[in-house]
């Protein structure tokens, strides 16, 4: 695995790691999955899997024209699942809610400034179907679509509904995304609306949310027929008479019932941008059935959701993780979910825990960024409230080292709470790997085995599998299952390229290195790629290289990540200037104007931590830089590593910082 991050040093660390935390007797007696359930649930799966699936879709969704073919595999690794049935995911999210749940909060919503607002299930199908109906109005139909950029508000989730009510396929753009990306990312999809806001309202500012978009549209994104704009903050915003429309005014005029578009199974639900090793992030294409019957039960499995739950997940909707388990997963099983538009750590850093005391959140999932950046800011603040509604814990988007692990075990978890660290990517739509609450015993820094229906391998370089347990390699999935990704929006090719065709196109591909231990358990040391995980966010280091190398003073630039004790991993950019390289005063000017050109191109999540000017970039004699020394100089290691094949030899000093 010549691309891994030296996977050994991570595996040492993890290794030493054996304490063991059985499901306590107290949970699983309650839990909808205890042992035995769960080894039913293996036998019923490895016995027939795709029949398997085939039962859950029928059982947890439904459906307006039942399906009769599971899996149609002839184009594989394009698949298809339950094909010929139709269904709808508003449907699914709510209006089968209204009778038995209708009065039920959906959703609980809190802004930064303490601002609460609650939304029943009728409440939130007569918005969604309002949204829905206005833009049937502006002739948006099965297939069109649509761009979401808004703040972490409910409109997003009645945004994302309303699309699905109608067919229209959503792509949500993350708000801290800048202008250039949204735009990009527009223009990709050919979107024909978008939906914004006029700010959001996040760590005491605005979010200049509809600036940004105008940037958007003014430097391109012909297909935007109009912009539908929620007055979040009610600031001042410049305004398009031939795009803007109020979201108000718009649905002010709409019936609060509307026909939801039947689509089949595998009509596109939405699509959602991630990075990868290119330059350019990827439309992941997701279907309408599969991807809700992983979302759906994977909820019951790994979180153990039940009636009366509060669940939070706090990742914003433009993340999967908002997808699947903000929007979909909880709302498909009728639960409340509450959302939180504001920093963590606004107006002090007892914010998450006044609110889990203030709304009584039962299950709180988060990641391990998150857990890290609290833990540091001291045991005081979560010991001031009262946390005694939490009955579970889940940890999300990157390995959790065991310290953290064991801090919110022990402080927010009063060493009782089972914690499930959940192992997935936006290609896999839900989560795959993850310890189910009431049947297994955890391991800190283990996402311990793969969910029912999920087959997990570790394979070598040629693709072999490797053998037994206590070995490592390259993580693979080797079955299809429902809410897997159908492709890369408008690149079929690299579909097949990045996740099949290393090994043969007979396995998913993760792109992720792990560890199976002893006793079975899979530990995952990091990405295989160019892929480096910032806060538990995807970014590839091409992008961050084109971001820079985009700026006039760059001549060339080589990025690569490095541990970062908060972030789990940071930003590091080595760049060569056009002409002479600036020092002093003006090396420092030059290095601060480049983070916020890279935060300007990108977004803020990828500005980098550390810049080095230097004079070249190590290569080797045919050219290609050197990835690995750059990673082992921004860690700040010796280095040991050959370097006869350098071209240069004499950069190395001057790459330390050492010149
Ligand atoms: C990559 C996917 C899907 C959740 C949000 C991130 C890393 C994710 C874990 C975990 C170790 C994890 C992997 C994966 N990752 N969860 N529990 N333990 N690593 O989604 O942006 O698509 O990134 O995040 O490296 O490949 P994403």
């Amino acid at each position: 695995m010549s691309n891994t991050k030296t996977p050994e040093a991570k595996l040492s660390s993890v290794m030493e790691e054996n304490r063991l935390f059985p499901p306590s007797a107290e949970f699983s007696a309650k839990a909808r999955v205890n042992a035995a359930t769960l080894e039913s649930l293996r036998a019923a799966a490895a016995e027939d899997t795709v029949g398997f699936w085939a039962g859950l879709a029928k059982q947890h969704i439904s459906w307006q024209t039942p399906f009769t073919i599971a899996l149609d595999e002839r184009d594989a690794p394009n698949y298809r699942w339950f094909t010929d049935g139709r269904t709808n995911a508003s449907v699914n999210c709510l209006d089968r809610h209204l009778g038995a749940s209708g009065d039920k909060p959906a959703i609980r919503f809190e802004g930064e400034t303490g601002d609460v607002r609650i939304w029943t299930y009728t409440q939130l199908h007569a918005e969604v179907c309002k949204l829905a109906n206005g833009l049937k109005s502006l002739g948006i139909a099965k297939g069109d679509r649509v761009v979401i950029y808004m703040p972490h508000t409910p409109e997003a989730v009645i945004a994302m509904q309303a699309c699905a009510r109608i067919g229209a396929i959503h792509s949500v753009v993350f708000g801290g995304f800048s202008a250039s990306s949204l735009r990009d990312r527009i223009e990709d999809a050919g979107a024909t609306v978008l939906i914004t806001a006029d700010g959001g309202k996040r760590g005491g500012h605005i979010v200049e949310l509809k600036k940004a978009a105008d940037e958007a549209l003014s430097g391109g994104c012909k297909t935007i027929e109009h912009v539908i704009v929620f007055k979040r903050t009610g600031q001042a915003i410049a305004w398009n008479e031939q795009l803007d429309l109020d979201w108000t005014t718009l649905l002010a005029q709409q019936s609060e019932r509307c026909e939801p578009e039947w689509v089949e199974a595998e009509h596109p639900l939405f699509l959602l941008y991630t990075s990868g090793s290119t330059g350019k992030p990827k439309g992941i294409q997701h279907s309408t059935g599969g991807y809700l019957v992983n979302a759906a039960v994977s909820c019951q499995w790994v979180f153990d959701l039940q009636a009366s739950d509060v669940f939070w997940c706090t990742a914003d909707i433009g993340w999967i993780t908002g997808h699947s388990y903000v929007t979909y997963g909880p709302l498909a099983n009728a639960a409340t979910i509450l959302i939180y538009e504001g920093a963590p750590t606004v107006p002090d850093a007892g914010r998450f825990w006044k609110i889990i005391q203030d709304h009584q959140v039962t299950i709180f999932y988060t990641a391990p960024t998150a857990i890290r950046a609290l833990m540091r800011l001291g045991d005081e603040w979560p010991e001031a409230y009262d946390l005694s509604s939490l009955r579970l814990l889940g940890s999300v988007g990157e390995p959790i080292n065991p310290e953290a692990w064991m801090w919110y075990h022990r402080v927010i978890g009063k060493e009782k709470l089972p914690i499930v660290d959940t192992w997935w990517q936006t290609e896999t739509g839900a989560i795959m790997m993850s310890p189910i609450p009431g049947a297994t015993p955890t391991k800190p820094g283990s996402c311990t085995q793969p969910l029912p229906g999920i087959f997990v391998d570790v394979v070598d370089e040629s693709g072999t599998p490797v053998e037994g347990n206590n070995v490592g390699g390259y993580l693979v999935i080797t079955k299809p299952w429902p809410s897997m990704l159908r492709t890369i929006w408008n690149d079929n090719e690299r579909y097949i390229k990045t996740y099949w065709e290393q090994f043969g196109n007979k396995v998913y591909v993760a792109g992720d290195s792990t560890h199976r231990d002893n006793d079975g358990y899979y530990w995952i040391l990091g990405r295989t790629d160019d892929v480096l995980n910032v806060s538990g966010h995807r970014l590839g280091t091409m992008e961050v290289e084109s971001a820079l190398v985009s700026h006039p003073r760059v001549a060339e630039a080589a990025v690569v990540g490095r541990p970062h004790e908060v972030k789990g991993e940071a930003v590091f950019a080595f760049v060569t200037c056009k002409g002479r390289r600036p020092e002093g005063e003006e090396a420092a000017a030059l290095v601060k104007e480049l983070r916020e050109h890279v935060a300007k191109q990108i977004g803020a999540i990828a500005k980098p931590d550390d810049i080095r000017l230097v004079d070249n970039l190590p290569k080797t004699r045919s050219g290609k830089i050197m990835r690995r020394l750059l990673r082992s100089i921004a860690k700040g290691e010796e280095i040991t590593q050959d370097i006869s094949t350098l071209e240069n030899p004499a950069i190395v000093a001057q790459l330390q910082g050492k010149e």
